[in-house]
């Protein structure tokens, strides 16, 4: 099956390729920013991937991109400080986009869509009811709104996921991306802080990619909204274990903690999407600094064969 997978340039989009290709589909990434390095560096076999360079808020340029495709990933979007220095912008891409994304499915009649809901549709003390602090958290709960809408009017099906801080190779970009870039800093020598204390829940990056893809291969009926937990952490610990994996790093948190709280409530997946994978912490912070390894390691080489 080709899948159309929106924001695919990104963090978690270029580990959802990763995946589905590694299944036997086909992908086509469609995606504002024209930026390939991070698709190359995480799938070895990039080459395949067809790519549309174009907007999310354009209707048109969405449809054209779903023609010929089996299935929808849908990431592209704005994070939480993109939507607080510009809420209207952010309700476009993140609102609109959405939008436009279902409708292409309607056109092209794809019967279901997996989309990136988020745990920040949840406020800082209740993480079973839905009460968002932020635009970004209230725009993904209105995209949450109108999936239900397009199922009961369109009966497209849909599965939308709620991860907190998804964490691993590549997160650079957004306000829990902190955890990843101490690993990196951490090889690379240089003093960092990560901008948030206290308690979040960590996801590792391949197990929501394996969450994504579950949910696009299979039939969907309904539209499902689920909380996906990794591990209930504090930023101390996360601190501890990388300094571990790092010996001699220099990092430390400042701040407040996270807008979200931690606890989000536990959703059964598996009747829908069959088992899913569960990294621990250690186990994807570990990876994680592996990879920034063998990056620096390669970068390194490359300088010394230059000179
Ligand atoms: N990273 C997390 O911790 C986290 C947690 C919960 C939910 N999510 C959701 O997961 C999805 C992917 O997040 P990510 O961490 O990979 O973010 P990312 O910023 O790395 O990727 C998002 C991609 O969307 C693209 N994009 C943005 N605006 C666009 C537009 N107008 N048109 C086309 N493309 C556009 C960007 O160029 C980028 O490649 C997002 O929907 C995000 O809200 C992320």
């Amino acid at each position: 099956m080709r899948v159309l997978v929106t924001g695919g340039a990104g963090f978690l989009g270029a580990w959802v390729a990763r995946r589905l290709l590694a299944a036997g589909h086909q992908v086509r990434i469609f995606d504002r920013s024209q930026d390939r390095r991070l698709v190359h560096s995480i799938l070895s076999d990039a080459a395949t991937v067809e790519w549309c360079h174009d907007d999310i808020t354009q209707a048109e340029a969405v449809e054209s991109a779903a023609e010929g495709c089996g299935g929808i990933v849908h990431l592209a979007a704005m994070l939480t400080p993109a939507c607080q220095a510009n809420p209207v912008l952010g309700a476009q891409v993140n609102l609109i986009g959405t939008l436009n994304v279902f409708e292409a499915a309607k056109r092209h009649r794809i019967r279901s869509v997996t989309y990136a809901s988020s745990a920040g549709v949840f406020g800082a003390d209740d993480g079973a009811i839905p009460y968002p602090d932020t635009h970004y958290g209230a725009f993904k709960l209105a995209c949450e709104g109108s999936a239900r809408a397009y199922w009961h009017d369109a009966g497209i099906g849909s599965v939308g996921f709620r991860p907190l801080v998804i964490y691993g190779p590549g997160r650079e970009v957004g306000g829990s991306a902190g955890p990843t870039i101490a690993c990196r800093k951490a090889l690379a020598g240089e003093a960092y802080a990560i901008p948030f204390t206290g308690e979040t829940d960590m996801i590792y990056v391949d197990d929501v990619a394996a969450a994504f893809e579950a949910a696009v291969t299979r039939t969907i009926a309904g539209a499902h909204v689920f909380n996906l937990r990794g591990e209930v952490t504090t930023v101390t610990r996360i601190l501890a274990e990388i300094e571990a994996l790092v010996p001699g790093a220099r990092l430390s948190a400042a701040g407040g903690s996270l807008p979200v709280t931690a606890h989000i409530a536990a959703h059964d997946t598996s009747s829908v999407l069959g088992p899913l994978p569960h990294t621990s912490l250690r186990e994807g912070l570990s990876r994680t600094v592996q990879y920034y390894r063998d990056r620096l390691e390669a970068q390194r080489e490359g300088q010394r064969q230059a000179s």
